[in-house]
């Protein structure tokens, strides 16, 4: 494994006068990695019978994105010997007498948020803090009580309000906190190809944070890449064979006051095609629908061919007035987020199709707006119902689609 002089910074680290280090800055730029191998090489050579917490978003995050690389580095199988117990989510490495163990805990996860309040800590690594509830994230660092002990942060940026700008990187100086700022040109193993692949990937804000690593305020136009041109399809044209071979999904943004939706989602050799949309507005129909008129439409909307419907977990009687139906209900994912970025990304790579009768759908894609006032990213409330139904279905989908 050869470094970039950036991430020879992070090797360095340990044997400096700082109490911590904070690395942020572009997607797949070399930071998880080499900060886990530094870590761990840290830990094993500064202490012995220590605990040390690697900490992501959930469990699973670590193990996928700390663990198993970790596990695969030739030169640490050679000098030291690791031991993962799943069932704890503890990782043992020795070398001679010398051993400690770091335990994994998911921000998000209820169970690691008690777990890690019983535990005294030597070190602590926190990948992609910036996603983690912060009260996890202070009682991690508060169960840092071994002498020597360091703290490691990364993460991608987000609003420029958000609580680790203002907190750590804005008072690094203060903090004592070494801070590295990562572009995808730190990590050695990209080639150019995969560079320019990552580029194309993002735009608008997404570019300027995944990308360029800013930390910059979301505003204007959410989804800018959205082009009536190259992701419409008239009816006629779709493929003969989407409504047969492809999995079909059903999803719902759920209103009394505000329009309900429906949007009927095929998933069909890698692309996306949302192929029809219902729609009540009560306002402007000037008749609200019970849970059961919902029922109705959505049972005729289904047709002969019935599929799972996902629906704005907020809904909770809509939700139960399906489920007697014997209509197969799962409750959505809503991250927004999240959810964003995906779909943008679904978006720039051509792999979302939209039918061009679902009018009220493409509307709101094209003026779903940032909410620039705002003190963290939030879309503007309003003309939102498609673009959230079309969210969650985006939510349903394998991360590994989007990277
Ligand atoms: N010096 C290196 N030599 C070989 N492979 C590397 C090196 N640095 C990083 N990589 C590989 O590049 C990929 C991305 O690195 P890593 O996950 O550390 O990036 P990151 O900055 O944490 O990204 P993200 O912000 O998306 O989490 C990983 O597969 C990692 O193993
Ligand atoms: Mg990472």
């Amino acid at each position: 494994m050869a470094f970039s002089p950036k991430q020879m910074e992070i090797l360095r680290f340990p044997y400096e006068d700082y109490d911590a280090l904070i690395c942020d800055g572009a997607v797949r730029a070399g930071k998880t990695s080499v900060m886990a191998l530094s870590f761990l090489l840290w830990a094993m050579g500064a202490y012995s019978g220590q605990s040390f917490a690697l900490c992501g978003r959930s469990v699973g995050a670590v193990e996928r994105n700390i663990l198993a690389p970790l596990m695969e580095i030739r030169y640490l199988k050679q000098y030291f010997h690791l031991a993962y117990n799943r069932s704890e989510h503890l990782l043992r490495v020795s070398r001679g007498r010398r051993e400690n163990r770091f335990y994994l805990f998911g921000g998000k996860d209820e169970s690691s948020a008690a777990l890690i309040q019983g535990i005294t800590l030597a070190g602590v690594l926190l990948d992609e803090v910036a996603l983690m509830p912060r009260s996890f994230v202070e009682q991690a660092l508060a169960r840092c009580s071994v002498e020597g002990s360091k703290l490691w942060f990364n993460c991608n940026p987000e609003h420029p309000n958000h609580w680790f700008r203002r907190e750590w990187i804005l008072k690094a100086e203060e903090k004592r906190a070494k801070h590295l700022h990562f572009l995808l040109e730190d990590n050695p193993s990209l080639d150019q190809a995969t560079r320019e692949k990552y580029h194309r990937l993002y735009t608008g804000v997404f570019y300027q944070r995944f990308i360029l690593g800013q930390w910059v305020v979301s505003q204007g136009r959410i989804y800018d890449m959205f082009d009536p041109q190259i992701h419409l399809y008239d009816p006629q044209q779709r493929p003969p064979a989407l409504h047969n071979a492809g999995r079909r999904t059903v999803a719902v943004d759920y209103g009394t006051v505000n329009p309900t939706v429906f949007l009927d989602i095929y998933d069909w050799q890698d692309q996306v095609y949302v192929d029809g949309e219902y729609r009540w507005d009560s306002r402007k129909e000037g008749r609200q629908k019970t849970d059961e008129d919902y029922a109705d439409d959505m049972m005729a909307f289904l047709g002969r061919r019935p599929c799972t419907v996902l629906v704005d977990p907020s809904a909770a009687s809509f939700i139960q007035a399906l489920s007697r139906r014997g209509v197969y209900v799962l409750p959505a994912q809503n991250q927004v987020l999240d959810g964003i970025r995906r779909t943008g990304v679904l978006l720039r790579q051509g792999r979302l199709h939209i039918c061009r009768d679902c009018r009220g759908l493409t509307d709101e894609l094209s003026t779903y707006q940032w909410d620039q006032r705002a003190e963290e990213d939030r879309p503007v409330k309003e003309n939102d119902h498609g673009p959230d139904a079309l969210r969650y279905f985006v939510n349903s989908l394998a991360e590994w689609r989007f990277a």
